[in-house]
């Protein structure tokens, strides 16, 4: 993805540094944030610099990778086990961060060089299979179709391309004319911040739009399509994603729309039978009593826009059950949300 002309992966690592666009600071200042140990890299995952599941996943891996680069000789083996489990413990929903740390700690059991290797690796296959579920998706998408997605699950969520977006960027470079509805998705506003500039810096039509004007559109007619991302699918097909997923998707179904999840299959989760099952995040309430924006002097500055002294409930996830998904587009092709087609995609 060009930023300012510059291409640029949202996260790599360079010897042992994580490198990282700082996403808390966007749309307003484009930063890069860089992560020295694995302790930084957690702090980055938790603190969300860095979020969405594919970039997650990377991150992890990266973390791992430096776990093993920073171990002391004497020591070596309590040491990963223990950052393995701090990393773990950054965020428990999307698969891909711990898909992640289990490939970097067994290939970094045979050596620290294959820990860094397989890192690096998870980071580019998480490039291709973005870029590869664009492929397969953009067949979906027609002429002047008019989508709604919800969240973020653009390349800032991922190494590069993403996933609910990909389709669309490949269907936009291919000349079709395409318009966008896209999700505030409260509280943190990944879809007004981050999926908003994305659309932007690709000259891709777009409207922000508040999170309970889905129906609205829907209901008249204005909406051929919905298409978004995961952070965790059962074998069974249910499918976690950010909170709100839910909603859009028992109203595509009421209104007769074409509800598709766009993921690799390093986001499903075959120990997982189904989507009761899946651990939901419940982040700080003050992501909801507060909202981060600029202040009259060009300042990243909170403002307070509940009711003083009230507190607020914030689950990050929900589970859309199968029967509201139309399809899964995945690197491997265009598969049935059952557990007979996840699992002739998915190698285990
Ligand atoms: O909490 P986040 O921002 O890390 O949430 C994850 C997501 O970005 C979304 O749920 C997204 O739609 C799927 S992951 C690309």
């Amino acid at each position: 993805m060009k930023v300012n002309g510059e291409e640029y992966r949202t996260i790599w690592m360079e010897g042992s540094t994580v490198f990282m666009i700082e996403q808390n600071q966007l749309p307003f200042k484009f930063e890069i944030f860089e992560a020295p140990t694995y302790f930084d890299t957690c702090f980055a995952i938790s603190t969300m610099i860095v979020r969405g599941a594919g970039a997650l996943g990377a991150a992890a891996g990266f973390a791992m990778a430096q776990a093993f680069m920073e171990a002391p000789e004497d020591g070596f083996m309590d040491y990963v086990l223990q950052a393995k489990d701090d990393i773990e413990a950054t965020r428990p929903t999307a698969q891909n961060l711990f898909y992640a740390t289990g490939r970097v700690f067994s290939a970094g059991k045979n050596s620290v060089d294959d820990a860094i290797k397989e890192a690096q690796l998870i980071a580019n296959e998480d490039a291709r299979d973005s870029r590869l579920i664009g492929q397969n998706g953009m067949e979906l998408i027609e002429e002047e179709a008019r989508i709604l997605t919800h969240c973020n699950a653009g390349w800032l969520a991922f190494v590069n391309y993403g996933t609910a977006l990909s389709p669309i960027y490949l269907a936009h470079k291919d000349g079709k004319e395409l318009f966008v509805y896209v999700d505030e998705t409260r509280p943190r506003g990944q879809g007004a911040r981050l999926t908003a500039w994305e659309l932007k810096n690709e000259n891709i039509n777009h409207k922000i739009i508040p999170d309970n004007a889905a129906a609205y559109y829907m209901a008249k007619g204005e909406v051929d399509m919905v298409i978004v991302g995961a952070d965790r699918i059962a074998r069974n097909g249910d499918t976690a994603n950010k909170i709100g997923t839910l909603e859009k998707a028992i109203l595509a179904k009421e209104f007769n729309i074409p509800f598709y999840v766009a993921a690799p299959t390093s986001t499903f989760d075959m120990d997982c039978h189904y989507g009761t099952d899946i651990e939901i995040e419940y982040r700080h309430e003050e992501e909801v009593l507060f909202q981060t924006g600029l202040d009259n002097n060009g300042n990243l500055n909170k403002f307070l826009v509940c009711s003083p002294g009230s507190e607020a409930l914030n689950p990050s996830f929900d589970v859309t059950p199968k029967k509201y998904i139309t399809a899964f587009i995945t690197e491997k092709g265009i598969i049935k949300p059952n557990t007979q087609s996840i699992m002739s995609i998915c190698k285990k």
